[in-house]
């Protein structure tokens, strides 16, 4: 069996917690707290970097993300956050007048405050995850020949829902229609196939399940719509340059994915998320996925009984790494506090308690988490 304890020590939250809240903030691996350190102090001396390390930097970290996503380099970026991405994908898709949109009804706001402020004339038309995993297919009750894009998260924040990504992008091409996924709740603790899964744009940042620093996340964008989008947030980065001896000649631009990255990147950020990536290729995401739904599964057995109302679907395949529910008759907050002072960490949501473990918590510690809300 996979010895994920040896992993523990990476992460100084479990000296002292039980760290259940990777839905909220994955803690940062002490190899990425070393290398970033070791840049800023390198930073501090020395001043100016040569280009060519940071591009060395970057490519690399966008080979490990291409891995672990099964996508094409070609086809990552880097964003600031999940919602960089979102927008990025709004302003790229050519909306008409009359277009309309899906989004989700208990979307983070994420995955909806842009639509709704960035396309105030574009019809919003609303589905819910539970509908989705009920019958992915009632998407076509809603789909018309209006129905521009598709944009969904991938697993819900709150109940933990994990969509079937694929068959819904089925039918987006089906339909002619952009397919958008935030992936920010899934991303690092199940695995995804986004080859297999084929949508229009991806996004997720680093700081949840993937375990990296805070200001960078992922950006995807498929390569057979990279070049039908329109312009958007084209800069002087967008363009190929091998160097800056001589800046004021013309550059093409570039026709990867990288030409969303208009300007100077979050160099700090790409080389901490580097190591929280190396972390993953070294495990083997198919090992993570499979220890962050046995963790899931073993506390939804624990807790499965008439007193408590479980929000989370009890199928491995509609669920990820969260678990949220409420103990009936009982103050969530007051829980939520009592666990607090017990040194357990999660989240309370909605009025409900958001348990989210990653490969390195054991059962011991689901187990102390019980205990206390007999
Ligand atoms: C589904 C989902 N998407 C995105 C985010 C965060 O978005 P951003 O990275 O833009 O802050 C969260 C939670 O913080 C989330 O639960």
């Amino acid at each position: 069996m996979f010895d994920f304890t040896k992993y523990r020590k990476l992460f100084l939250a479990t000296e002292k917690y039980v760290y259940l809240n990777h839905a909220s903030t994955g803690p940062l691996p002490l190899p990425a707290v070393k290398a970033i350190s070791d840049l800023a102090i390198r930073y501090s001396g020395q001043g100016s970097i040569e280009w060519q390390e940071y591009e060395a930097l970057s490519n690399s970290t966008k080979n490990l993300i291409a891995k672990l996503l099964n996508a094409s380099k070609d086809e990552i970026c880097f964003v600031q956050n999940t919602s960089q991405g979102i927008i990025y994908a709004i302003n790229s898709i050519p909306f008409e007048k009359g277009d309309n949109v899906i989004i989700l009804k208990d979307a983070f706001p994420t995955n909806s405050y842009p639509f709704r402020f960035l396309l105030p004339n574009v019809e919003k038309r609303y589905v819910t995850s539970k509908d989705l995993i009920d019958n992915p297919g009632c998407l076509l009750k809603l789909i018309d020949k209006k129905t521009k894009a598709v944009s969904l998260d991938w697993v819900n924040f709150l109940n933990g829902i994990r969509i079937d990504a694929k068959r819904i992008s089925q039918i987006c091409k089906e339909n002619n229609i952009y397919f958008i996924i935030d992936g920010m709740q899934g991303c690092g603790a199940v695995r995804i196939d986004l080859n297999d899964i084929q949508p229009d744009f991806f996004s997720s940042a680093a700081p949840k399940w993937l375990l990296g620093p805070h200001g960078i996340g992922i950006f995807y964008v498929n390569k057979n719509v990279l070049g039908k989008l329109k312009p958007s947030n084209i800069g002087w980065l967008s363009a190929d340059w091998d160097d800056f001896y001589d800046i004021l000649t013309p550059r093409k631009l570039k026709t990867t994915a990288s030409k969303f990255e208009e300007g100077t990147k979050n160099y700090l950020g790409i080389i901490g998320f580097r190591e929280s990536l190396k972390i993953f290729d070294e495990i083997g995401i198919d090992k993570i996925t499979s220890q962050v739904l046995d963790l899931t599964e073993y506390l939804i057995q624990k807790i499965n009984n008439p007193e408590f109302e479980i929000i989370t679907p009890l199928e491995r395949a509609h669920r990820a790494g969260i678990v949220s529910f409420r103990k009936k008759n009982t103050d969530s907050i007051k829980l939520f506090n009592k666990l607090k002072e017990n040194n357990i960490i999660c989240s309370l949501r909605e009025g409900y308690l958001r348990i989210a473990p990653h490969f390195y918590n054991t059962t011991q510690e689901l187990d102390r988490l019980i205990e206390l809300i007999p």
